[in-house]
């Protein structure tokens, strides 16, 4: 059988006897020994930067369950903290940032910051290390845009205050999606050296935005960070996930040079099928509400995906990340169903 993992066959275009299946957020909250671990660090941000404990958090998952790729465990929030912005993590309530430093500023910062996170690179080559060959390590940044209402409205929300200031402040945004694609550009440079063989871009608030704007602050940013990464002579294949874009994620996959797409709960069938017949591996999308409600309703939902992408490249996954509460059983019995092999045999309880 071939070494080359299963996710990274199904990004070069090829259509498998079953497709590769990992799920974001596989590492985290969902498990008790993530969370035993998560004890012993003072704060999420200093877990993240701990390249033991954040490698062990990484493998968790992978020990439990037949996952075909591993995530690096680590946040999108890491590089506002490395352009020189105040980022921490309110107990219960979610990421909190402080005021947004002046651009030109943080772009005197941007050389500099991939060293702020060389801890994530230990990680990477700490978790290549030990996981087994044929499964796949995939890097991650989180998109300019995604990171700039972040930024911008300092903690998550509904972000109309960024989408206001996308049309009030239209240079002021396009200097800060700048200053963003060329730290994270460099960041994802630094992951694939450091062991990362998959690289994939959460947009994770791509939704509620105009066809003009979701050109301008998605679409030509993403571009702009395959470019630059392949201008470093990077090939590791590019995953790019806008999710909520609709209708638009057909326009993203044309027009980014990544090699998948991710797609969320809302995406058809015909909508996946034609962006594979247009050359692109796609990603998703079952719901990750059904995966934590489970019962029959789950296992028919996984077995329609399957059928209705497996035609096709296609890397089987969630349309969000796992959800804390997420029964064990019920990744357990999916990812089982997919790759076939029993999971109870893994599980480390
Ligand atoms: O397993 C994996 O997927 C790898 C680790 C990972 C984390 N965050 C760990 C984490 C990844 C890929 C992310 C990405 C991320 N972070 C996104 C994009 C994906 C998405 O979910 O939309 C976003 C928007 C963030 C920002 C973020 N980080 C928020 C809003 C929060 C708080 C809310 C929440 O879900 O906890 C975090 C914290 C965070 N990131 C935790 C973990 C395990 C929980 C922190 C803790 O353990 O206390």
């Amino acid at each position: 059988m071939s070494e080359t993992p299963r996710l990274l066959r199904a990004l070069a275009g090829e259509t498998l006897d079953r497709p590769p299946v990992w799920f974001m957020r596989q590492a985290g909250r969902s498990l008790p020994e993530y969370l035993e671990l998560r004890t012993r660090a003072k704060d999420f941000i200093s877990f993240c930067h701990n390249p033991e404990m954040a490698a062990e958090a990484t493998l968790q998952p992978m020990r439990r369950f037949p996952m075909d790729a591993a995530i690096v465990f680590a946040d999108i929030l890491l590089i506002p903290g490395a352009l020189g912005q105040e980022v921490w993590f309110e107990a219960g309530e979610g990421p909190r940032l402080g005021e947004l430093p002046d651009i030109a500023r943080m772009a005197d910062a941007v050389e500099g910051s991939t060293a702020k996170l060389s801890a994530i690179g230990e990680t990477l080559a700490r978790v290549r290390a030990e996981l087994e060959p044929e499964r796949a390590l995939i890097g991650f940044a989180g998109a300019p845009w995604t990171v700039a209402t972040y930024m911008i409205e300092g903690r998550g929300s509904q972000r109309e205050m960024a989408r206001t200031f996308a049309y009030e402040q239209p240079e002021k945004l396009d200097a800060l999606l700048q200053v963003l694609v060329d730290s994270t550009a460099r960041y994802l440079v630094m992951q694939a050296k450091s062991g990362a063989q998959a690289l994939q871009i959460f947009e994770s608030w791509a939704e509620g935005l105009a066809e003009d704007v979701f050109e301008r602050i998605v679409i030509r940013p993403h571009r702009a960070i395959v470019e630059q990464v392949r201008a470093a002579g990077v090939t590791a294949p590019f995953i790019g996930f806008p999710r909520g874009a609709g209708a638009l994620v057909e326009n993203y996959a044309k027009a980014v040079p990544v090699q998948g797409v991710g797609l969320d709960t809302q995406a058809s069938a015909a909508m996946g099928q034609r962006i594979q017949a247009g050359g692109k591996t796609i990603q998703g999308a079952l719901d990750n509400l059904l995966l934590r409600a489970g019962g029959p309703a789950l296992d028919a939902r996984v077995d329609a995906l399957l059928e209705q992408w497996g035609g096709g490249p296609y890397i089987f996954n969630l349309g969000h990340g796992v959800i804390p509460d997420t029964p064990i059983a019920n990744i357990a019995r999916v990812v089982s169903r997919v790759t076939g092999k029993p999971v109870k045999a893994m599980a480390a309880e």
